[in-house]
């Protein structure tokens, strides 16, 4: 498929108004995204967990307005007003105007919430934009009459990257890659794809505890930071070494090998984070407790020899993923050893989970 294909035929039903609610979770990555082209097109394929517990539930309400002219939308989190908001919006409006060619006919309330706490440095983006781009299909999927699921789900996938490319990851479930990878059937830039191939048992209900190790405001977004690595010295081979792992990342699913999965995953998320050090001008979005945490997890696997492995995004708080069969042992080592090195002894529990639903 190519963009164009996403260009809907004229509608042939009107609505007046209407309002439509729907709830999308975060995602981990495994392989990471880091690095886009222009039209949010990444440089490399990347595969997540899609998760359960953290989620965005966004109520999209519309009434026709008067004249077309401007986009017209009012944000809300938790009740308040967020102006700060309207921005990011806007410029998401303007990406997916062609696709969803009502934009300017309607007045939008878009009123949010999220299940963790918010600033928690949990990235709001991916469950927020597909959120938000579920809303818009439910809008189209009532203006056109109707539409196959199979359809709408990757039209969403394709307006949620257009917001945040990992957004395009959290639609479905239990595991989704995006980018296109030689040996992925069906994948693409476009859009995300549930992982089509065998899943060992060993990944079943697998466990992410998320360590809010630092909930502040990131100094560099990951806008910024994907922009960063035009130019990069070290580039072409990351963006290489991805596509390389993306291919491991099918046997070990396939195995349930979890040391080898370690392995990937771990070096996945210090190579991330290597980037973002060589990068000109160089950052650091680790923590000194980044570090402490990441040290306690090694220590505690050559003592225990648990599967226990850790991932991060592009921040400081620390995903720590364990097969269910660990969760008691590993959730007391985490009480006892990690949760010092907390912000506030927070933490939140998560597990592999199904996807975005329409409430
Ligand atoms: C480190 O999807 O937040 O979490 O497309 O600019 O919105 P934009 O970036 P975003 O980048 C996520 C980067 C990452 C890795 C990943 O999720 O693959």
């Amino acid at each position: 498929m190519i963009e164009k294909d996403f260009i809907p035929k004229p509608y042939t039903n009107s609505i007046e108004n209407g309002s439509v609610t729907w709830s999308s979770p975060s995602n981990i990555a495994l392989v990471k995204y880091w690095g886009k082209k222009a039209h949010q097109i990444p440089e490399n394929p990347s595969i997540s967990f899609t998760l359960n517990n953290c989620k965005t539930i966004t109520n999209l309400s519309f009434t026709t307005k008067e004249k077309e002219g401007k986009f017209s939308f009012e944000v809300y989190l938790d009740g308040e007003k967020k102006d700060d908001f309207k921005p990011k919006i806007e410029t998401f409006f303007n990406r997916v105007e062609l696709y969803v060619p009502f934009l300017r006919n309607y007045h939008f309330k878009i009123e949010t919430s999220n299940t963790f706490p918010h600033s928690s440095g949990i990235a709001s983006s991916a469950s927020g934009m597909s959120a938000l781009a579920l809303c818009l299909m439910s809008i189209e999927k009532e203006l056109k009459g109707d539409i196959l699921e199979v359809d709408f789900i990757k039209k969403a996938s394709f307006l949620a990257r257009l917001g945040s490319g990992s957004a395009c990851r959290s639609l479905e479930g239990d595991i989704v890659v995006w980018g296109s990878h030689d040996k992925i059937n069906g994948s693409s830039n476009l859009f995300g794809v549930k992982y089509p191939y065998t899943v060992h048992q060993n990944f079943k209900n697998y466990q992410d505890t998320i360590l809010l190790v630092d909930k502040g405001e990131k100094q560099v977004s990951s806008t910024v930071g994907h922009n960063l690595m035009h130019g990069h010295p070290f580039a072409q081979e990351r963006f290489k070494q991805a596509d390389k792992n993306l291919s491991d990342c099918i046997t070990i699913l396939k195995d349930g090998d979890l040391d080898k999965f370690t392995a990937l995953v771990e070096s996945e998320a210090l190579t991330l984070h290597a980037m973002m050090m060589t990068s000109m001008p160089y950052f650091i979005l680790m923590k000194p407790n980044t570090l402490e945490i990441i040290n306690k997890i090694w220590a505690f696997r050559n003592k225990t020899n648990s599967k226990v492995c850790f991932t991060l995004d592009a921040g400081a708080n620390v995903h720590v993923l364990y097969p269910e069969s660990e969760s008691m042992r590993v959730l007391e080592f985490i009480k006892n050893e990690l949760v010092a090195y907390c912000q506030n002894g927070q933490y939140i529990c998560d597990v592999i989970g199904l996807g975005a639903n329409k409430l």
